[in-house]
This record gives C-alpha cells, structure tokens and sequence, in this order.
C-alpha cells in the first residue's frame, strides 16, 4: 500500500495539544471550575426530548443568533456561530486568509492562531511584544504598515500572559488595519473576565470582529460553541463558506438555554475575578514573578529553580498547571487556571510547600 503524501506546507506541522494527566486538581486548560447549573442540564435534555432529530437543523441558527447578539445591542445578522471559537477562527482564516496571503500575531499568544492560519496556506508574521509583553501600538501600527497583512491579531486578555490590551491600543492597530485594507481578530475568549470589550468598536464600516465563546464563562468547553460579532457583509461572507448545518441542533438549542442563566454565570465570573485576586497576591507572596491577568489563569515565574521541575513537583502533589516554561519567551513561567477556592488552596499550599515557604 502506498502512502499519499500530505501538502508540503502541512509536513512538518506538529498538532496541537494540551498535556492532560491524572490528578486531583486539574489547571491546566482555563475551563471553568463549575459545571453549569442543574437548571441548565434540564432545559438541554428537554430540548434534547422535543428536537427534531430527523430533520437538518436550521442551517443560519437565527434563534440562537438572535439571543447572542441582543446580549450585545446587535441583530442576528452580525453574530455567526460555529463549533467553539476555534472554528470561528478557522472560518475567518479560510475566508481572510490562505495561500498567498499572510496573518499577523503579536507573540506570545494563542497558538492557534499562527496555526490554522498556516493550515489555511498563508504565511504568518510573528512579531514580538515589548517589556513585560505588552503590545507597543507604535510598534504594530509599524509592523501592520510594512507587512500589510491580510488577518492581524490580537487576543485580550491574552493567553497566555493574561493582559489585556487598552481601547486606545486596539482602536490605534484597528486605525493601522484600516489603512492596509485589512481585517483585525480581536480574539475575547476570557473578555468576561475583563474591564472592557472591543465590542464597543464594531461597526458596519469597520474592518473589526470580536471573537468570543462558550467554553469559559458559561461553563460549557465540552459543548464547543464560539462566536463571533462583526459587520453584516463580513458574517454573510463567512456563512458562505463554513459548512452547511455546520452546527447541530441540540448545540443551538444548548446555546440558547444557557443564556437564561446570564445572572448566575455573571456570579461566577465574580467569583472568578476575586479568587484571580487572591491567587495572585498569594503567588506575589511566595516569591513568583506574576503577570496582572483580566482573565480567568495567571501567568507566574516561580524562583529561582524555574518552572519545569516545580511544574513536575506539582503533579508529584496532584495538582495540574500548564508548564510554559519551554514556549519561547516564556522561560521558567507556569500558568495557573483559577479553580474554586478550594483548588487554588491546594494548589496555593502544594507550591508553597514545593518553594519551602510557610503560608
Ligand atoms: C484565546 C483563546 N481563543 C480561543 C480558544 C478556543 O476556545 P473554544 O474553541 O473552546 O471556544 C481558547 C481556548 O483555550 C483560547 O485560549
């Protein structure tokens, strides 16, 4: 048997993924500590018991839409859902980007994005950030100019530092996007967590989107649905190309049963931001260094030993960080999902425990 070869481009690409191990305490993947309510799982069986399996769901999710973007002041027509924010993002590249064409990010953030983008065929401009990893505008506005790309992005909070980029910095690199005729991702993932949202710079004239998800505040990564809030033209662009009923109906209808449970999720996010609080200072206290996360992990660099063999020591004592310690730019750093206040003790205590520090 012969072995067809895969796309050149493609051969020398690693996939991506997130080391999972058993332990007591999982931190690893940024999902929320909590499931959603019982409230939740009962509307998602009821609407499990009336759907009708036998029929394709409805091909534009309008319900679903149009409970998403009211929460927003928006109409359906500028939210286009997918399977998890990854697939938004996959759609935007497949649309924005591919061969030919080049996708700028500002390192270190997300993975993926360099990497579906490279999966698309473009070519992708990794520049750097400044001190501290905070994104320079003078800097990007510069990069955006000379290397024009067609998709440029930009994550807030960040993943993986946890910071959060200023309006007068996102509005400046949307101006330098503007000029080049280009498109910027604002990528929101744990913009809940946040102080503000690029939501409030979109509009129909605006080469802007914001991409957002499930997965973290509404308790929901197992389901995988993200979305994204844009102009008009750009969402009919994308449904154009995302394929047909592409999202299932029992997921619509999931969507559109979490969001009658805004107030308590708002609780949680709550919940999330104070414990981010504690976690933090408690890491100040051991000796860390610690980045000022919006969003629901910290980044830390433990003393002086560095993060692989505390990140080790951790899993010696059941508890699960992501060990970022080898990812360029991120030497010796760990990142820490905050969990409820009963894991971020065991974990507060494990590594207290691991520096030879008394809490
Ligand atoms: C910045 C960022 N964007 C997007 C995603 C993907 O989220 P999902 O596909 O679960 O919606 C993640 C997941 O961790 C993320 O960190």
């Amino acid at each position: 048997m012969t072995r067809p070869p895969i796309r050149a481009d493609l051969a020398a690409m690693t996939g991506y993924h997130s080391p999972q191990v058993e332990v007591n305490v999982r931190l690893n993947t940024n999902e929320s500590p909590w499931p959603p309510p019982p409230d939740f799982a009962a509307a998602v069986a009821e609407a499990a018991r009336s759907l009708d399996w036998h029929r394709y769901p409805d091909r534009r999710a309008l319900a679903l839409r149009r409970v998403v973007g009211a929460r927003f002041g928006l109409g359906p027509e500028q939210v286009f859902c997918a399977n998890g924010s990854n697939e938004v993002l996959q759609t935007l590249l497949l649309t924005f980007a591919g061969s030919g064409r080049t996708t700028l990010t500002f390192e270190p953030t997300y993975a993926l994005h360099s990497h579906l983008s490279r999966i698309s065929g473009a070519v992708v401009i990794q520049a750097e950030r400044g001190e501290g990893f905070a994104l320079s505008a003078e800097r990007a506005r510069a990069e955006i100019e000379s290397v024009a790309p067609s998709v440029t992005f930009l994550c807030s909070p960040n993943n993986p530092t946890g910071l959060v980029e200023s309006p007068q910095t996102v509005s400046s690199v949307l101006e330098a996007v503007e000029s080049i005729n280009g498109l910027l991702v604002v990528d929101e993932a744990y913009g809940e967590f946040a102080s503000w949202s690029a939501v409030e710079l979109l509009a129909e004239e605006r080469p802007l989107v914001v991409v957002k998800t499930f997965s973290k505040t509404w308790s929901m990564a197992a389901a995988r649905l993200g979305y994204l809030l844009g102009p008009r033209w750009l969402v009919e662009e994308l449904e154009a190309v995302v394929l047909p009923y592409h999202l299932d109906g029992l997921k619509q209808a999931a969507g559109v049963a979490a969001l009658e449970f805004s107030a308590e999720m708002h609780a949680r996010v709550v919940a999330v931001v104070e414990e981010r609080a504690r976690v933090s200072s408690c890491l100040v206290d051991l000796g860390c260094h610690v980045w000022p996360s919006g969003a629901n992990f910290v980044l830390f660099r433990p003393p002086p030993a560095g993060g692989d063999s505390v990140w080790q020591a951790l899993v010696d004592r059941s508890v699960l960080v992501r060990d970022t310690s080898s990812w360029r730019y991120l030497d010796g750093c760990l990142r820490v999902t905050i969990g409820t206040p009963e894991e971020n003790s065991v974990f507060l205590d494990a590594l207290a425990d691991i520096l030879d520090h008394d809490e």
